[in-house]
């Protein structure tokens, strides 16, 4: 390459990134995105292929560094170069008003004070580092002289800049930003259903999960948590000062950084009290957890001079808002059965205000959270609140019981529609693998007309609300027996989007048996496994009556997805769904198979062959109609023993399966 064009390359990725910069802080810091997520995507992909073309010009500081870098064998530790304190609290107007006037006597002043009021935000406390405008370093509080490092993990985060914005204001030579990393309500949401559905411990609350986030050695874990910042102060600064901090905030922004938001300037201590009524109002409504106001006296001249006493700025308070705990009684406990067919422990509580809010029940996640916090019926509990998200017991207060408490035992029926209850081994989770659980039967709707599934054109989400609600559909098959007129008198329907949708339903009723298996929505059986199914069985009934080990002959299926088709199948109320989808005149149509020498053939390849390789035998095998497994049973037509078989040789000795040797297998294949 020439040197030019090596320099035009060059100009390319610092042109890309400096646009994409722009980009995630229009996004993630001001919430103004400026071009759509696509065309975000297409800048971005752009500069991840130029800087693996020319990895030359790879940079720490790109933006696309902030997928995670390779985990850690522990953190490193991190001097503050001034301490990172701590607030004092104050929870009424007396113990503010007392704040006021440790302030009063100290500065020896009777004039008006002014404040700053800003939300507690309540995460996880980190310390930025910014070099000549670089993110150099960044930190936890630890104890308040040292932190871990976990510089890393915080480069992931996308409202922390790698770079600061230099157009409006001169970034310092080092800037050391505070702050306080935070997860949303949502994504937190989002996180536990995860770790729930995966049978993961969930966490208690977002606090706790930032935290879990922040603490990972491994930053691309941390890299999807979608964690957020809000800075909120400053250490060392070199070279410039701040009349107040609000102006202080008005710095970070200009150079790019995420400052804490709904920060005013209060005259007067009446006018933080107006403050705090009014955030206290709004805290349900923010996306995010605050737990209080912070009140700041705004000048730094007087921060200086009031200074610290025991780990605590005197010019600083923390006003909390009202506890959102209480302490009540589980009075029973009940399986819920969610609408992906998840039972999940509720507890009924002993009616109690919390915040405002009368709160009766309370979620216990899973089986393994009630083991791990021991919680029984009966027992005296503290539950928290926490905005939107349901309330959750935090702890078990052990010292009220009085022997009378009873433990909680996951049914092995489901409540609602009284099909099996499952546990797969390894999971927290209970599961009622009933089709028609009315529990389930909007999600089971939605999927089934869904594209990879039935594609069923105009069965949209509003149309299945009404169409359960109204008891019109009560399984999957009851979609075959709608009649138009009924159709038509639904809302936001008439007669010719009835007539379209009646036209879909007939159309989907030729899918391919894949389709029609995927569409069932039977757990672990995603579009591909439901085409091996189709090829390795060629037909419903085959799938239906196959034995688990009969399932394990094809290769890509192991035993939790083999057992959770088994259980599917077994189910009578989902064989007579089947049945009523079969008479409405759903084909479950077999694909065409490829005919062959080797048709009904099944082959098993142990040990290394010298003529091809094995996926190459497998593809030979298959042209002409056999079939490859990795199990031997006896269902396997021949075994093919290559150098140094394995156990599976012995196998087919054991169940009288033939053995061919390589010489033999070409035979076949060139018969
Ligand atoms: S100012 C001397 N402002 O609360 C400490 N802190 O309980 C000055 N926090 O360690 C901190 N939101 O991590 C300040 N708007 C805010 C805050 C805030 C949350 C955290 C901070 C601090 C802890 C004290």
């Amino acid at each position: 390459m020439t040197l030019e064009s090596h320099d035009k390359i060059e100009k390319e990725i610092l042109e890309l990134r400096r646009e994409i910069e722009k980009h995630n802080y229009q996004y993630h810091v001001i919430d103004d995105p400026l071009v759509s997520d696509a065309d975000y995507d297409r800048l971005f992909r752009r500069l991840v292929e130029l800087e693996r073309q020319y990895p030359e010009f790879a940079s720490p500081d790109s933006p696309t560094q902030k997928v995670g870098a390779p985990p850690l064998e522990k953190f490193g530790t991190v001097q503050h170069t001034l301490p990172m304190l701590s607030l004092n609290n104050a929870s009424d107007r007396e113990e503010m008003a007392e704040f006021e006037e440790r302030i009063r006597r100290f500065l020896k002043s009777t004039g008006p004070i002014e404040y700053a009021a800003e939300p507690k935000i309540d995460g996880v406390a980190v310390e930025l580092v910014y070099e000549e405008g670089r993110f150099a370093v960044g930190s936890t509080r630890g104890d308040g002289i040292h932190g871990e490092d976990i510089t890393v993990n915080l480069r992931t985060i996308r409202s922390i800049p790698l770079t600061l914005r230099s157009e409006k204001r001169r970034p310092p030579e080092r800037l050391e930003v505070r702050g306080e990393v935070f997860l949303s309500r949502k994504a937190f949401q989002q996180m536990n259903r995860e770790r729930e559905e995966e049978g993961q411990p969930v966490f208690a609350n977002p606090r706790n999960a930032a935290a879990g986030s922040l603490k990972q050695l491994d930053s691309t874990i941390t890299a999807k948590r979608s964690l957020d910042i809000f800075c909120h102060g400053a250490g060392a600064v070199t070279g410039v000062s701040f009349a107040s901090h609000l102006e202080f905030l008005q710095a970070m922004k200009d150079w790019g950084l995420k400052p804490v938001p709904f920060a005013r300037v209060c005259q007067g201590m009446e006018e933080v009290l107006r403050q705090r009524e009014e955030m206290e109002a709004r805290r349900d409504d923010l996306p995010y957890e605050i737990d209080g106001l912070v009140v700041k006296i705004n000048s730094t001249e007087l921060q200086r001079r009031l200074g610290t006493i025991a780990r605590s700025p005197r010019w600083a308070i923390a006003y909390k808002f009202k506890p959102r705990q209480a302490t009540t009684r589980i009075l029973d406990i009940q399986p819920q059965v969610g609408r992906t067919g998840t039972l999940t422990p509720v507890a009924s509580l002993q009616p109690v205000p919390i915040g405002g809010v009368v709160v009766k029940s309370a979620s216990l996640h899973n089986m393994d959270e009630i083991a791990r916090k021991d919680i029984r019926i009966g027992d005296t509990v503290v539950v928290e609140r926490a905005g939107d998200v349901i309330p959750y017991v935090v702890q078990v207060l052990t010292g009220n019981r009085t022997g009378n408490e009873r433990h909680f035992v996951m049914p092995d029926r489901c409540p609602v529609c009284g099909a099996a209850v499952f546990r797969e081994e390894g999971e927290a989770a209970y599961r009622c693998i009933g089709i028609s659980c009315p529990a389930q039967l909007k999600e089971s709707l939605k999927f089934f007309g869904s594209r990879g599934a039935m594609d069923i054109e105009g069965l949209g989400d509003k149309l299945i609300d009404q169409l359960v609600e109204l008891s019109l559909v009560k399984d999957i098959a009851d979609l075959y027996s709608l009649k138009k007129e009924e159709l038509a008198e639904l809302e936001r329907m008439a007669e010719k989007s009835a007539e379209n949708l009646l036209n879909a339903l007939g159309r989907s009723k030729d899918a391919t048996l894949p389709r029609v298996l995927t569409a069932l929505g039977i757990r672990h059986v995603g579009e591909a496994t439901a085409k091996l199914l189709a090829e390795h069985f060629g037909d419903l009934p085959s799938i239906m009556q196959a034995t688990e080990e009969q399932l394990m002959e094809i290769r890509e299926i192991g035993p939790q997805v083999a057992k959770s088709i088994a259980q599917f199948f077994a189910q009578k109320e989902n064989r007579r769904v089947i049945e009523k989808l079969l008479r409405a005149g759903v084909r479950f149509r077999s694909e065409p198979k490829r005919e062959g020498t080797l048709t009904g053939s099944t082959f098993v390849i142990t040990g290394g062959l010298e003529s091809m390789s094995r996926v190459e035998a497998q593809k030979r095998i298959e042209a002409l109609g056999g079939r490859v497994s990795s199990n031997v049973s006896r269902h396997t037509t021949f075994v093919v023993a290559g150098a140094d078989p394995g156990s599976k040789l012995k196998k087919a000795k054991e169940l009288g399966v033939r053995i061919l040797d390589e010489q033999q297998l070409l035979q076949l294949l060139e018969a």
